[in-house]
């Protein structure tokens, strides 16, 4: 058996879920919404599987949904996308993950990371032979610095896997920011694959902006960008990856041989669904951000101390000022014995873990975030 993936745990997700489910506590753990999604867009997909076609769709995506991601992202971030040799759409953005690391990394290629990361980053990079090297990043800002990333570039470093906005930190890296990981790209050679599947999901006006039109990395990034997040649709898994020419004929290779397609019906659907108006978006972003108001309202009212979240469905606490320093000793407390389930950060981190920082995902109903808030009020009495 592969040593990389034999060794790995189950992830604090499942194990978080499973306990949520035994002792019927408030899930607030894993990341996904309470509402089923847009009703136009999976009657789209409904019709499209009775009425349209079911046979293998062409490997790089359905033509109409290649356009609408150019004509998409052109809209709402200004880029200039040639629908036909720049555009690729995979099974979720996993998949778009996975493949550009198999398709861009050499064994013995070093990987810049930054974590609070994603899951499935670290196992994904080193099956691919990456070998990771990690820039640790800390509350409450979560920011680079030019002293961090020089310690973590070299020469060998050929590929940096960013992830803006940021999950689970649920922040947006700053314009410096961008520009100054930009620079070292260019300076060290290195494509950024950027995982921006949170990039519709922004709060107080703030508009995402694209690694892929900083200057010098038109031809170094990989976007990559998911339907699931998009549409609060996370069971669909379609992704949609946007690069120059050069590195997109190597990223169809590795997807022509990992899934080949996605589901043509779902395809569809999004096609559609990006074209929706822009009320469409901006409702969606107004109900996230009042669903995360209210629960921020009501976690400082008990005293919690609240990170800002300005991006993705997650609200951070810091529970060091309440006395605690062991992020995964308080959430299996709070599940077993208060009936809220939450995600402790230092699960995000492989390396510099910050240990007193849990996460809560807010994009349920209010009842379920009231009931949420109800036990944590107790837990508050009895502490
Ligand atoms: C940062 C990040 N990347 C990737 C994904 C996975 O996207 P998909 O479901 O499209 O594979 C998620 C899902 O939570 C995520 O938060």
């Amino acid at each position: 058996m592969n040593p990389i993936f034999s060794a790995l745990q189950t992830s604090v997700f499942e194990v978080m879920s499973r306990l949520a489910r035994e002792t019927g506590a408030v899930n607030l753990g894993q990341g996904f919404p309470d509402d089923p999604g847009p009703e136009d867009v999976r009657r789209k997909a409904a019709d499209a599987v009775i009425n349209g076609w079911n046979q293998y769709p062409p490997m790089m995506g359905l033509p109409e949904l290649r356009q609408s991601v150019a004509t998409h992202f052109k809209r709402w971030q200004g880029l200039d996308l040639d629908p036909d040799a720049e555009v690729m759409v995979t099974s979720g953005a996993t998949e778009a993950i996975a493949g550009a690391l198999m398709a861009l990394i050499t064994p013995g290629d070093e990987v810049v990371l930054f974590e609070p990361m994603y899951d499935a980053y670290v196992p994904l990079v080193r099956r691919a032979g990456g070998i990771p090297k990690f820039v640790t990043l800390t509350p409450p800002a979560f920011g680079l610095s030019e002293e961090a990333l020089a310690k973590a570039f070299s020469p060998k470093t050929r590929v940096v896997l960013f992830n803006n906005p940021l999950n689970p930190t649920a922040t947006i890296f700053s314009e410096a920011d961008l520009d100054l990981l930009a620079a070292f790209c260019v300076r060290f050679d290195a494509v950024a694959i950027c995982d921006e599947v949170w990039e519709h999901v922004v709060f107080d006006g703030h508009r995402h902006k694209p690694m892929l039109s900083r200057p010098g990395m038109r031809e170094r990034t990989v976007k990559i960008s998911s339907a699931g997040k998009i549409f609060s649709l996370t069971g669909w898994k379609v992704g949609m990856v946007m690069a120059a020419p050069n590195l997109m004929r190597v990223l169809a290779k590795a997807h022509q041989y990992i899934t080949f397609t996605t589901p043509p019906n779902l395809q569809a659907a999004v096609a559609y669904g990006l074209g929706k108006d822009d009320s469409y978006f901006e409702g969606m972003r107004a109900d996230f951000q009042r669903s995360r108001d209210r629960f921020a309202a009501g976690l400082t009212g008990l005293g919690f101390n609240v990170l800002p979240s300005v991006g993705t469905y997650f609200l951070n606490v810091d529970i060091g000022a309440l006395g605690e320093s062991d992020d995964v000793a308080f959430c299996q407390r709070l599940v077993m014995e208060n009936g809220v389930a939450a995600i402790p950060v230092s699960a995000f981190y492989a390396e510099g873990a910050v240990k007193t920082v849990v996460r809560f995902c807010f994009a349920k109903h209010d009842s379920t975030l009231d009931a949420a808030l109800e036990r944590l009020a107790d837990w508050r009495k009895a502490a």
